[in-house]
């Protein structure tokens, strides 16, 4: 019972942001009397404290159940903060970290992201800098080049996979009542404050050094607190994977983790990242034990290892560890899975929890330590020379954080993967991030784990000490995981809805493309509400190039589930802009266009929550899997190939198959036009057409074809420059660039494709959006409708985004996504609207020019004629709305995740509500309608 109280009583102060110094307080006071009441000579005993700053990869999870479960007498976590610079994305990311805490029961855990301050030009730090760029390049804004990052993959095998758990995450862990909240989130850099300032900590970095250098240039005063620091990160001599037989097989060439390895062979992924921010580490006097690539490439994940796991998985949290192993194995691209992946993070925080039990000079079980001097090279030779790449020094008369202008921060700082000063043929030049053995006075000494122990018991199939503790932990009984989500509820069952439309006619077919911002969904809403005799809503295509990462795709698929449409599919588009992908390895490119939006508040880190408000939302029992088949060109065939996430170029040649004779799609593009580009460049390669079910040779003009598929296309954005009143375009975070609006700059190559295509487009742009931007006037009406779920979602979110909007100056945008509902409304074409449109010749600038990509032009000559909304009544548009969305017909069949809950905690009302599994859910329409499914009737 006390326990309860004291649970219920974190949770409530935790939930108020101004109680949070009590609580930290409060919290320490009740361990102290915890740990006396078990140890009366607890002042000889304190827990070790640690702060873990991690990026929330696959192996940071592991590192973190490995630690969650130790005996908290000995050693106290403190706090989590979130690296958002690395591998996954902060929105994502710090609910995941919940998830994981609920499940483990430790609420009482304090978590920190993000923050919204900068780095002035003399080099000032501001408090709560977010860390969503590296030291150098942080400026006052969380938007900005991807110089380091661009070494990460985006979506299959990087941050798509690792934000989802490869799909697990949403499909296992339970869902407790903390979640990020904008505004009143804790910051990495409060978190950090609070757990160092209350005591001597022990810090574990299992991601870029970025928060915790930071931290220490902040606040000098409080590296006294700081007892040691433990490094995942770096390789310092070449190396390479181990088999599990062969321990001293030859050496690897190459030396670092980075592909393609052409322009720095030399760098690990967690210290590239921020080689700045590892060089203050590393050099600011507090002592570090290292656990390079060189240790972990000696403790692979074996065949023998796995094998074992997969036997003995006897925790909640050892299932979850295991099914993401396995998942990484049968999606890696290469046969190499057990001798390439490696136990990074765990095998750092086993090393560090075997030296902090033993005090003293670091041994331990599990790793042979050896001291070196290294230094982390941030910049290449030659050294003084400004050739514009290195922010510490150019254009600054004084070069940035005191650094010496001919030192060894001031050479070429690598710009990307195809940084020309860096590509060399074979072997790559530059160093950036390279843990180097170093003699010299720049050198500091730390301590290094250079090679696993093997297993001290003879004859165990587990070759490494490390192995065996690792599984012993992970499947302790003790400080176990409670439940996962099935188990969370007593009558945990995942069903698909269907509507039944009886015999109405099905409306004009509607495929709405949308890069997932605040606005699209709020027009998907809209959409799902018109009555299906008029807009038949056929298929989603989801466009990762705009205001949301590609996970955020599970969002979707929940408001489907919401309004009972489990049978729309939804598909998944490219992750980067036309030419943004790299010519040699095509998961990882450039951000020339997407730098410009926001990594934090009012950009991707509120997109990908639905600005705190997804959690809301009823978990629907599809969403992004990993799943693949050989079918569909993956390696090999996973266990659930039929679960795969289809593509958005599959859903449309889907909807395509499936058309009823005579009838023609119409597309509304809500983003980056992305994916339509895809689409009339795939269907030009084809040199077969269908055509409502006939095939037929293909037309020599190449997008006739695609005109008699397509009624035509409402592109939403654009802004068309140099008219009288026009105002200036929207790009508020590239202000060279005057006259763009984002959807035509995010990919401005695709928008050039459509551009010159011979499809019937009506443009809805931003000028006409700005019109019926109003959160007060939409929200008056929002007042006096109906309140269905939908509505009273649509209220709240829209009250949080005007309300973050008077706020805080980072919300100052929130009416461009208001705006972005125009299109849905124009297309559904209510004759009240007044709505008038005017051809005129267009043409979208794209040459690669930043002050005016995107822009879009009148030019008589080369333009295309394009219908341009040029009127609409702002009051009928809003009334319009808000009565829609309070229609009680085809209104949502589960309001929220309450609601849902409480379905859960009850049994089924009627047998004939089919109960699906996962392993039983396909998502193919094919599959919605043999086997389903629920109507609304059978619901209520
Ligand atoms: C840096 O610039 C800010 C604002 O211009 C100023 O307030 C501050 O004193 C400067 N700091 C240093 C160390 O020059
Ligand atoms: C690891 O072992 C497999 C099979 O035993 C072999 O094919 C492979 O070449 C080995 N890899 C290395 C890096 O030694
Ligand atoms: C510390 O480690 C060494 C070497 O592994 C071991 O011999 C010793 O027993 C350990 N001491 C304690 C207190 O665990
Ligand atoms: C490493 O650096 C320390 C000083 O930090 C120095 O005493 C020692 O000799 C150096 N070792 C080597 C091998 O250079
Ligand atoms: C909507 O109604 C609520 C309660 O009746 C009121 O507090 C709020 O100010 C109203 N909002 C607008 C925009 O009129
Ligand atoms: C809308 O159009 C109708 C008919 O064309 C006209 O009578 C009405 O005044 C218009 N309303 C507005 C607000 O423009």
């Amino acid at each position: 019972m006390y326990g309860f109280v004291w649970n219920h009583e974190v949770r409530r102060l935790f939930s108020q942001r101004a109680m949070r110094v009590v609580w930290v307080v409060a919290m320490i006071g009740g361990l102290g009397a915890f740990v006396s009441f078990v140890d009366p000579d607890h002042h000889l005993h304190q827990p070790h404290r640690i702060l873990v700053d991690t990026d929330v990869d696959t192996d940071d999870v592991f590192a973190l159940f490995y630690l969650l479960k130790q005996d908290r007498t000995q050693f106290h976590l403190q706090g989590i903060t979130i690296n958002a610079n690395g591998w996954s994305d902060a929105g994502h990311a710090i609910n995941h970290v919940y998830d994981i805490l609920f499940m483990m029961d430790r609420d009482d855990i304090p978590v920190g992201v993000g923050g919204e301050g900068g780095i002035l030009a003399n080099g000032t730090i501001l408090p709560n800098v977010g860390g969503y760029q590296p030291i150098i390049d942080q400026e006052m804004s969380t938007a900005g080049e991807c110089r380091y990052r661009q070494a990460i993959p985006v979506a299959r095998r990087g941050r798509l996979d690792v934000n989802s758990n490869y799909g697990l995450r949403k499909a296992f862990l339970p869902q407790g009542s903390r979640r990020y909240t904008p505004l009143q989130q804790p910051t990495a850099q409060e978190v950090m404050k609070d757990a160092i300032s209350s005591g001597p900590t022990t810090v574990f970095l299992l991601g870029a050094h970025t928060n915790f250098a930071i931290f220490l240039m902040s606040n000098p005063d409080l590296k006294k607190n700081v007892k040691h620091i433990y490094v995942m990160g770096g390789s310092v001599r070449s190396n390479c994977p181990k088999n599990d037989s062969s321990d001293n097989s030859g050496e690897c060439p190459n030396i670092g983790n980075l592909y393609p390895q052409d322009s720095n062979p030399y760098a690990e992924f967690n210290i590239f990242s921020d080689p700045f921010a590892a060089y203050k580490v590393f050099h600011s006097g507090i002592p570090v034990t290292l656990v390079p690539l060189d240790a972990t490439n000696t403790i692979p994940l074996s065949r023998s290892f796995f094998t074992e796991f997969e036997r003995r998985q006897d925790t909640y949290e050892a299932k979850y560890c295991f099914q993401a192993l396995k998942i990484i194995r049968d999606t890696w691209l290469s046969d190499v899975f057990h001798e390439q992946y490696c136990m990074w993070d765990s095998f750092l925080v086993g090393v560090a929890l075997s030296i902090m039990r033993n005090s003293s000079n670091g041994e331990n079980e599990f790793a042979e330590m050896q001291y070196i001097n290294i230094s982390v090279v941030t910049s290449n030779e030659p050294y003084g020379i400004s050739d514009g790449s290195n922010p510490l020094i150019t254009g600054n008369s004084m070069p940035k954080f005191k650094v010496d202008k001919n030192g060894v921060h001031s050479g070429h700082v690598q710009m990307g993967m195809q940084d020309r000063f860096c590509l060399q043929k074979g072997k790559g030049k530059c160093q950036d991030g390279y843990t180097k053995e170093d003699t010299g006075e720049d050198a500091v000494r730390v301590l290094a784990a250079m090679k696993a122990k093997s297993n001290h018991e003879n004859g165990s199939s587990l070759q490494k000490e490390f192995y065996k503790s690792f599984l012993r932990v992970i499947n302790s009984p003790e400080k176990t995981g409670r439940f996962d989500i099935r188990k969370q509820y007593l009558f945990h069952r995942e069903v698909l809805h269907k509507p039944d439309f009886g015999k109405k006619m099905s409306g004009k077919p509607v495929v709405f493309d949308m890069d997932m911002s605040a606005g699209d969904f709020l027009a998907l809403l809209y959409l799902l509400k018109l009555p299906v005799e008029q807009i038949n809503l056929k298929g989603i295509l989801i466009c990762s190039t705009g205001w949301a990462t590609s996970a955020t795709i599970d969002v979707v698929y929940d408001i489907l589930h919401m309004m009972g449409r489990d049978d729309i599919p939804v598909g998944l588009g490219k992750a980067f802009a036309v030419g943004q992908a790299n010519p040699a390895f095509s998961a990882i490119g450039d951000c020339k266009y997407s730098k410009a939006i926001p990594h934090g508040s009012g950009g991707y880190l509120d997109s990908d929550t639905l600005y705190g408000l997804a959690r809301d939302l009823p978990r629907s029992p599809r969403r992004y899997t990993a799943e693949n088949s050989v079918k569909f060109g993956a390696s090999r065939d996973t266990d659930h190939p039929e679960l795969r996430q289809p593509s958005a170029l599959d859903v449309w040649k889907s909807i395509v198959d499936s058309l009823d004779a005579g009838s023609k799609i119409t597309l509304l593009m809500n983003g980056p036009l992305t994916n339509l580009a895809e689409i009339i460049l795939s269907e030009n390669a084809s040199s077969m057409i269908q055509v409502n079910n006939v095939k037929m040779p293909r037309p020599n003009d190449d997008t006739v074809y695609l005109c008699l598929l397509m009624q035509g296309v409402y592109i939403v954005g654009g802004h068309i420059a140099y008219v009288n009143d026009n105002g200036k375009g929207n790009l508020f975070t590239v202000p060279s660039n005057e006259y763009a609006e984002f959807n035509m700059f995010l990919d401005p190559l695709a928008a050039k494709e459509v551009f010159t295509s011979s499809l019937d487009i009506t443009l809805v742009p931003l000028q006409m959006q700005r019109r019926v931007s109003s959160f007060s006037s939409i929200l008056n009406r929002m007042n006096l409708t109906a309140l269905t779920p939908e509505a009273l979602f649509v209220q709240r979110l829209l009250s949080r985004l005007w309300q973050l909007e008077q706020e805080h100056y980072r919300y100052h945008h929130m009416d461009i996504f208001l705006g972005e509902i125009l299109g849905a409304v124009v297309l559904a074409a209510n004759p009240h609207l007044n709505q008038t449109f005017r051809l005129k010749p267009l043409k979208v600038l794209a040459d690669g020019d930043i002050t005016n990509i995107g822009e879009i032009i009148i030019d008589k000559e080369q333009g295309k004629q394009v219908l341009v909304l040029e009127n609409v009544n702002p009051q009928a548009y809003y009334d319009h709305f808000a009565r829609v969305l309070g229609d009680h017909r085809q209104s949502a069949v589960l309001g929220s995740f309450h609601e849902q809950e409480r379905m859960w905690n009850s049994p089924a009302a009627k047998t004939n509500i089919c109960c699906l599994h996962l392993d039983e859910l396909i998502q193919t329409d094919q599959y919605m309608e043999k086997h389903l499914i629920v109507n609304l009737a059978d619901l209520v």
